[in-house]
């Protein structure tokens, strides 16, 4: 039998595409709409069903200006709708001055029960401002890691310099843009198995990064 799981996409103004789009390649792999095209051979004990979430009824305009038409609002979850999978993607709008207030109340309240809370780059700073990181291990943007460290000093997060992306239980955090791809993998990789991610790792041509294979912590002096 194969288990459907719930995957929400959280998107906001001024979002890095990459971000969410970087392992939401690998993972719409084992989305109903592609196993239905039969691109995907290997049968999947899980498969992943995606829905597109924003802050307000206009399209996305993302930090490169690409414009995103998304599923649903953050109002028009339902009270008593969980999502077994939260994605939380980085960017400029994720400043703690103008990251949205929905996006905050959303993560709040659905990751306490989600299997899997995965975030990309700054979106691990959204998951420190929802106040989820709290005594976890985690990574993030490392442009950013300094600044973000000092700012949620009080929260006692185990943040990892060198590390493409860092898991810690059900919490699954990246560095910027680019390692989402590798967290991506390694993350169908767990849930899946090696057979499959390996197959989707040979469509997308995506040269593997093990965790501590990242070359920017001495990029930015922090190792
Ligand atoms: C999201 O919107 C797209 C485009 O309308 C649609 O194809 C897809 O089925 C929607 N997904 C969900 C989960 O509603
Ligand atoms: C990474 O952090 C830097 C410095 O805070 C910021 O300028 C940049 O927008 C961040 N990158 C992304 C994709 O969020």
């Amino acid at each position: 039998m194969t288990i459907t799981l719930s995957l929400a996409v959280c998107l906001f103004p001024d979002v890095a595409v990459l971000d969410f789009a970087g392992p939401m390649e690998l993972l719409s792999f084992i989305s109903p709409k592609i196993l239905a095209s039969g691109l995907m051979t290997y049968e999947t004990p899980y498969t992943i069903e995606p829905v597109y979430l924003s802050v307000s009824k206009e399209p996305v305009v993302s930090a490169s200006g690409m414009v995103i038409v998304h599923n649903r609002t953050y109002d028009e979850v339902k009270a008593d709708e969980q999502f077994d999978i939260l994605l939380v993607p980085g960017g400029l709008g994720t400043d703690p001055e103008v990251c949205p207030k929905a996006l905050l109340d959303f993560l709040q309240k659905q990751a306490p029960n989600a299997k899997y809370v995965l975030a990309v780059c700054t979106g691990s700073e959204v998951l420190a401002h929802a106040g989820l990181l709290a005594g976890k291990r985690a990574t993030t943007n490392k442009s950013s890691f300094n600044r973000i460290k000092e700012h949620y000093a009080a929260q006692k997060i185990e943040w990892v310099p060198k590390a493409r992306w860092v898991v810690d239980g059900r919490f699954w955090t990246s560095s910027g843009v680019t390692a989402g791809a590798d967290m991506g993998y390694a993350f169908l990789e767990q849930l899946v198995g090696h057979d499959i991610a390996n197959f989707v790792r040979g469509i997308v041509e995506l040269s593997i990064h093990k965790e501590g294979d990242d070359e920017f912590a001495e990029f930015y002096g922090l190792v």
